[in-house]
Parts: structure tokens; C-alpha cells; sequence
């Protein structure tokens, strides 16, 4: 490995270094701009000078017109002779909350100092944070990360995939969501299949209050929302279908957790789990687009979780490979596990697990 200084690639490190700050940076603006309503008031006025923009939403321009500038900066507004506008790009990941491509809620709140002390101490201590002692608005990031694409395509295209599984789910089925976090994905399959039962179950007390609100807001009756965890299973079962949607890797202990996913499921069932699509290595996932976030996550939230229990197996974000899974379904008594996957999803690979 190289030991000598190249100044060529030290120019393109630091660059890289003042490119992560400035995410850290624009991040927040962009939470700010999303909380004070400023990309949608940007997509009702049209072309607007700063004054207009802040007569529109009653803020300041002075502040405004900095935010305005930041944002046309970062290419998500068009900026001609003092008049802003939202591009079409920004409008469709920003504004439009049933776009394929919504990334509403995914820029914030950014990460607290107390959550950057907690993960200095773990480094310490090897015990991490669990994602409900991040706090209450960690569940929502978390959610609008997956949010759009589950409302897409999870009924449409992924589960209907499976041998069998809409009709079953039309027919009416004991569905259970496990590690449901805000609840996106049961909704999503209870308003489709109104004649069976779905259960979302997560030990977050934050992730379920949200999960319930937006039952509630939906309107739909077929949906309850518990605390809990896979060691709950049991009390709930047989179940038909059981989904795992990313949760597999933040466990402390995987293992058990597929045993009582076993223990619980009818013996026709099947359990659907959705896992991180890792290589397994660093150098075999260096293909990943967004790696370093993908790393960066897992120390602050996903392997923090897998280690918040002494003894815990630390997976992290990249560490369900298909043989580790395959290895502990077999362990757990399951006949048959077997991956996919889907063009809508590039992040995630599915299995299907039988008894
Ligand atoms: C990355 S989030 C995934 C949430 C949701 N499935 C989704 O796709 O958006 C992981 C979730 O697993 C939950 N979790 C952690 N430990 C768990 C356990 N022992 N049993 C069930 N869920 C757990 C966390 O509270 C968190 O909501």
C-alpha cells in the first residue's frame, strides 16, 4: 500500500472531504426548506423573486433569499435575473409525496450531538443504540427512506410475485409485519387486501405511535399496531404471511429471531423478508452507488442496533449476505429460502421462506 504523498490525489480527497460536509450541510437546509414549506410554496408561486416567495409563506427574505440561493447552488432550482424555480427533478423527489421518487422526510432532522456522544461512548462500551433511543424522529427519516418505493411497487409488483400470494391475501390472510417501523408497508398492504388481517409489531414505542397515526389517517379498519418483538410472535400466531422488510441486520441476535419466525408461522405459510443486497466484503461491495452511506448508517444506526444487547452478532447494514440467512434459516428448521430480485428495488434482496 502506498506510503508517499500524491498532491494530485490530495486535492481530490480534500475535495471529497468538503463534498461531505457540504451533504451535511445541505442536508439541513433542505430539512429546513421542507419544514418551513418553501420547496411546495416554490412549486405554487412558479418563477418568484425571494421577496415574492417570502410574501407567499410569510418569512423573512433576507432568509429567503439565502435559502434561495443555497438550493439554486445545489441545481434543485432554476435561477434567472433574481427569479427562482423549483426544477422538475427537485418537484418530483421534494414536493410530490406520490412520486416514485419522493425523498420527502429523508433529510431530517439530521443526526444530535446527544446521538454522536451516545456513538463515541458504544465505540467505548461495544454496547450501541437501539432505533428507538434515537428518538422520536429517527422512525420518520428511517420510513421516508423506503416509503416512496413500498407504496409503489411492495402489492403491485414484489408480492404479487410470489407463487400464490395475492390471491392468498385476497382471500383473506393472517398478515403480520415485523419490525414494521412506521407502519408504511402494512398499510399499504391492508388498504389492498381488505379482507385480511394485518399486524405491524415493532419494540419502537416512537415507530408505532407513527404507525398508528397513519392507520388512523387512512382509514383503515383492518390494521392494529402493537409493541413488541419477534420473541412476540408466538402469542400471535399461526401466521399465513409474515413480512420482515430491513430488520433482519439490526438484530442482536438473528438467530432467535428466526427461530420464533418459525415457531410462529402457519405450516403453509411464508415469510417474505427484505434484506440489504451486500456482497458481504468491502471489496465486493464497492459496487454499491452509495457505499459510504450504507457504512456510515450502519455505525450510527444499523450495527448500533445489532450491538445495543451484550453478545450482540453486530450484522449491520451490509452484513446479511444470502449464506448467513440461508445458513440460520436452516438452523431454525425452515425448508427452503430462497433469494431475489427486482429491477423497482436495487437496494434490497428478497427471500421467500417456507417451512
Ligand atoms: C430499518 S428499520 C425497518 C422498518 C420497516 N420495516 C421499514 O421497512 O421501513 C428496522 C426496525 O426494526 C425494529 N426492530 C429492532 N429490533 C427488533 C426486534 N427485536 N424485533 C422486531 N423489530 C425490531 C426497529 O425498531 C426498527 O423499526
Amino acid at each position: 500500500m502506498r506510503t508517499d504523498l500524491d498532491f494530485e490525489l490530495l486535492g481530490q480527497t480534500v475535495q471529497n472531504l468538503y463534498g461531505f460536509k457540504q451533504g451535511e450541510m445541505m442536508s439541513a437546509i433542505v430539512h429546513v426548506g421542507e419544514q418551513l414549506g418553501l420547496f411546495a410554496a416554490l412549486a405554487e408561486t412558479g418563477p418568484a423573486t425571494s421577496a415574492e416567495l417570502a410574501e407567499h409563506t410569510g418569512l423573512h427574505e433576507r432568509w429567503v433569499r439565502e435559502w434561495l440561493h443555497a438550493v439554486a447552488a445545489a441545481d434543485l432550482a432554476f435561477h434567472d435575473d433574481g427569479r427562482f424555480a423549483i426544477t422538475p427533478e427537485a418537484h418530483a423527489a421534494l414536493v410530490d409525496a406520490d412520486h416514485p421518487a419522493a425523498m420527502l422526510g429523508v433529510f431530517g432532522p439530521p443526526i444530535t450531538h446527544r446521538e454522536i456522544d451516545r456513538t463515541l461512548e458504544a465505540f467505548r462500551t461495544g454496547i450501541g443504540m437501539t432505533w428507538n433511543e434515537h428518538g422520536e424522529h429517527t422512525c420518520h427519516f428511517q420510513a421516508a427512506m423506503g416509503a416512496a418505493g413500498q407504496k409503489a411497487w411492495l402489492v403491485p409488483v414484489i408480492l404479487d410475485s410470489f407463487d400464490g400470494l395475492t390471491q392468498r391475501l385476497a382471500d383473506g390472510a393472517t398478515v403480520v409485519d415485523i419490525g414494521c417501523g412506521a407502519g408504511v408497508a402494512a398499510t399499504e398492504i391492508a388498504r389492498a387486501f381488505p379482507g385480511s388481517t394485518v399486524i405491524g409489531i415493532d419494540p419502537s414505542d416512537h415507530a408505532i405511535a407513527a404507525a398508528a397515526g397513519r392507520a388512523a389517517d387512512a382509514g383503515i379498519e383492518n390494521l392494529t399496531f402493537r409493541e413488541g418483538t419477534f420473541d412476540d410472535l408466538p402469542g400471535v400466531g399461526p401466521i399465513d404471511v409474515l413480512l420482515t422488510l430491513d430488520v433482519l441486520h439490526d438484530l442482536p441476535h438473528p438467530g432467535a429471531a428466526i427461530r420464533a419466525a418459525r415457531g410462529a408461522l402457519a405450516d403453509d405459510g411464508v415469510w417474505i423478508v427484505a434484506d440489504i443486497k451486500t456482497r458481504g466484503g468491502l471489496e465486493d461491495n464497492r459496487k454499491i452507488p452509495v457505499l459510504p452511506l450504507m457504512y456510515s448508517m450502519s455505525i450510527l444506526y444499523c450495527m448500533s442496533s445489532a450491538m445495543s444487547e451484550p453478545d450482540g452478532a453486530g450484522l449491520g447494514t451490509l452484513g446479511l449476505t444470502e449464506e448467513v440467512l440461508a445458513d440460520l434459516a436452516d438452523a431454525a428448521g425452515f425448508g427452503s429460502c430462497e433469494p431475489r430480485t427486482f429491477d423497482v428495488d436495487p437496494l434490497n434482496r428478497y427471500f421467500e421462506l417456507r417451512p
